[in-house]
């Protein structure tokens, strides 16, 4: 009878995905219909218009272009020669141009409304890197869905996130919009990113069509200076830039995918049909659109690739560009090259498709004004939910670096002197790209520490920076005033224990914001010092965008706790954690270097022919240097303890299974993020060391044990070769599983066959 019922269930699913199924090609095959028939109508003119895309005036996040006035850029509306806006935000302002584009231009296209919606949009999270620290893929995907439904609320369709640029460079000051440095871990987190952002149904009032960025290897500019060239593999570019783009277009349905302002091997992203027509639209069938950088099709000028506006409007076009953000030559250009034929037709004519999809996807078609609720934006921003959501997302993102002696938690009934203008700052925790985030709204740990009844006395020390920091000015970091040290220094002789906040200003790091020194800013590194010889017993917490050189503290202070910028419940999150009240469970999603000459330092290097030691000087290594960096990639400490044991590798069917029993061994809750890394140890390309192929973050209770287990995929046990093949052969593979990359617990297993 059960059976009899189950299969009647089956059948009757079976028909309705059919005919869903059906609806949905019908759907398709109408949609397509009717972009054809745009397109017959459309003027060569009106074919570029949709291929191009200006900012607002005035609020710009680039460099603002000098024909710039409201006046002509709602011409260029009414004439059908923008097809997208950026940085225009707000149901009233989005109405505005939309209805000029619907109902005063000729054919009535509506437009897309883009904005870098990044970490958070009128509620402030953690910065992107901080998010990943997380490794909590549910409480990522739930962020930027609370972004999404803020942003749409404001009108917006498109946010120009996630940022899965892999980076190994923390001068490099971007990367603190993205994952960090691991291509697994960057994988699942786009993927969470982006089914945050674009939901189950992009026609929906509350989700926004995704980009992946910048394609590609951004991420891998030389010597960390922004906008510089790149110059890596292809066995790099597969295995680790890669994969988090592949894995989000084809696992997530990314819509779009922007391309980056670097030369990649000499070529510019912007002018690189290798890139986006073989393998982007090509190999992995991307049917998206790729839109530009800011100005990058212009800025192919200055790489020396293209002699002049005209020139980069071809190579653009014929590399797969299908948007120009900015740069204002494909409107300019694009008719007259598709005259002369240097530009076929047939490819401006299949970017226009790939752009009117995606409005016909976001539903804009049926109802340009659909993302245009007054009611909705007004009862939608900064709801009382997101702030819960924001402060676990908070608390999920501090990483606790080093807990020496049991210096935290902070004991009851201890006299804290709380130091360093950052304790104060209710800016600098909003991060560097905060969307309509009220300047100065976050909670600081100064007032989340009077809250929460903390017994405390509040010295600044020392100015972070002088003057206003914002988002495209320079900031002017204190080098000199020092006079605060003296209250500091009394403050923490007075005290039973001091909280040191230091770290960056949240514009030194992000985009434009490389430093070639990366210890604590300024006058900060003498503070700590004046502080330390005052009162040892200090906790300092860095608030940065990116891992710091904190050598000097790890050899002094007993208790380093990493809190980035972690959005507006920055303060209450960081107190809680302090006090105990929280428990942290956050691992670096990017090595720590001890100094930066180590830099690029990452976990998942090649192994030389000489790895040493030896007794000699030949081998690989520094004779004034460490190899090994301060903390790790994985690393991160908790209130509590976790033992791992029983350790076991067996044959399943399309892989392999690995084991592992972890303990809470500790006294009090925790949670612990389980991971696992492998090592190919002989291939047809030298391999990592260790590569991340499998994490889960579990939560135990004090003498709680669970089996975690992983199944490693071929997929997973394979590689790129150099020409992007996918290769699995056969052989030994090292598993390696704990708390960090360092992981010591390990075990092996052989690959009988490959593929
Ligand atoms: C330049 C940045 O590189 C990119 O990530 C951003 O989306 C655009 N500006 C638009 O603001």
């Amino acid at each position: 009878m059960i059976f009899k019922k189950s299969g009647l269930l089956v059948l009757i699913f079976s028909v309705i995905a059919f005919v869903g199924a059906h609806a949905q090609q019908e759907d398709a095959a109408v949609v397509e219909r009717r972009i054809e028939g745009l397109l017959e109508q459309m003027t060569l003119a009106e074919k570029a218009g949709q291929l191009t895309q200006f900012s607002d005036v005035g609020d710009v996040t680039g460099p603002a272009s000098a024909d710039a006035s409201v006046q002509k850029k709602r011409e260029l509306v009414k004439s059908g020669l923008v097809g997208s806006m950026l940085n225009v935000v707000g149901t009233e302002n989005v109405r505005a141009l939309q209805k000029i584009a619907v109902e005063e231009s000729r054919l009535g296209i509506p437009a897309v409304f883009a904005f870098d919606v990044i970490h958070g949009h009128k509620t402030m999270f953690p910065i992107p890197l901080a998010e990943a620290a997380s490794w909590d893929l549910d409480l990522i995907e739930q962020s930027a869905r609370v972004a999404a439904v803020e942003a749409s609320a404001q009108g917006l369709n498109w946010t120009f996130a996630p940022m899965v640029d892999i980076s190994r460079d923390p001068r490099w000051g971007r990367v603190m919009e993205g994952a960090g440095e691991d291509p697994f871990l960057g994988a699942e987190i786009a993927i969470a990113r982006v089914r945050g952002f674009q939901g189950d149904d992009l026609a929906a009032e509350d989700t926004i069509a995704a980009t992946l960025k910048h394609f590609a290897a951004y991420g891998f500019a030389e010597s960390g200076k922004d906008y510089n060239a790149a110059d890596i593999g292809t066995v790099t570019l597969f295995n680790v830039v890669a994969p988090p783009f592949k894995a989000a277009i084809e696992r997530a349905g990314a819509l779009t995918v922007m391309n980056s302002f670097n030369t990649l091997n000499g070529i510019p992203a912007t002018g690189d049909a290798y890139l986006q027509r073989d393998v982007l639209k090509g190999d992995w069938e991307f049917e998206g659109v790729v839109i530009s950088d800011w100005g990058s099709g212009i800025e192919m000028i200055d790489h020396g690739f293209a002699a002049d506006a005209r020139d980069a409007a071809r190579l653009a076009m014929n590399a797969g560009s299908d948007v120009d953000m900015e740069s204002h030559v494909y409107a300019e250009y694009l008719p007259s090259l598709v005259e002369s034929g240097e530009v076929a037709l047939g490819d401006v004519d299949d970017a226009v498709r790939r752009v009117l999809r995606m409005k016909f996807k976001l539903g804009l078609f049926d109802d340009p004004y659909r993302y245009l609720d007054a009611a909705r934006e007004n009862a939608s921003l900064m709801t009382p939910e997101h702030r819960v959501m924001a402060r676990q997302m908070a608390e999920a993102s501090i990483v606790l670096l080093k807990n020496e002696g049991g210096a935290l938690p902070l004991g009851k009934g201890e006299r804290i002197a709380l130091i360093g203008a950052l304790a104060a700052d209710k800016d600098t925790p909003l991060g560097n790209w905060r969307g309509r985030a009220e300047a100065g709204s976050a909670i600081s740990v100064k007032e989340a520490f009077a809250a929460a009844g903390v017994d405390f006395s509040y010295v600044e020390g020392a100015p972070v920076e002088n003057g206003e920091a914002s988002f495209p000015t320079e900031v002017q970091v204190n080098l000199t005033d020092r006079s605060g040290f003296d209250a500091a220094v009394a403050a923490a002789r007075a005290a039973d224990k001091v909280v040191l906040v230091l770290g960056e200003d949240a514009y030194q790091s992000g985009e434009g914001r490389s430093r070639a020194n990366i210890g604590l800013p300024g006058v900060q590194d003498d503070l700590l010092k004046a502080v330390y010889a005052a009162n040892p017993n200090v906790a300092l917490v860095v608030m940065s965008g990116r891992p710091l050189v904190l050598t000097w503290a790890d050899a002094h202070v007993p208790a380093i706790v990493q809190a980035w910028h972690l959005g507006h419940e920055s303060g209450p999150a960081i107190t809680d954690m302090l006090l105990g009240k929280v428990n942290p469970s956050g691992k670096l999603p990017m090595t720590f270097p001890r100094s930066e000459g180590q830099i690029p330092i990452y976990y998942n290097y090649l192994n030389t022919g000489r790895p040493g030691p030896r007794p000699e000087v030949f081998w690989s290594h520094y004779t004034d240097e460490e190899n090994a960096p301060l903390y790790p990639f994985g690393h991160g400490l908790s209130y509590t303890a976790f033992e791992y044991g029983r350790l076991r590798v067996r044959d399943v069917d399309g892989g392999v299974e690995v084991s592992v029993r972890v303990q809470n061994s500790g006294g009090r809750e925790g949670r612990e993020v389980v991971q696992l890394y492998i090592r190919d140890r002989v291939a047809s390309i030298s391999r990592p060391v260790r590569e991340l192929k499998g994490f889960e973050k579990i939560s135990l209770k004090p003498g709680q044990r669970k089996t975690v287990r992983f199944k490693l995929t071929e997929e997973q046990l394979g590689f790129y070769d150099g020409r992007g093949a996918f290769r699995l052969e056969p052989g030994a593979y090292d598993v390696f599983v704990g708390g960090s990359s360092a992981a010591g617990l390990t075990a092996s297993f052989e690959l009988k066959s490959g593929r």
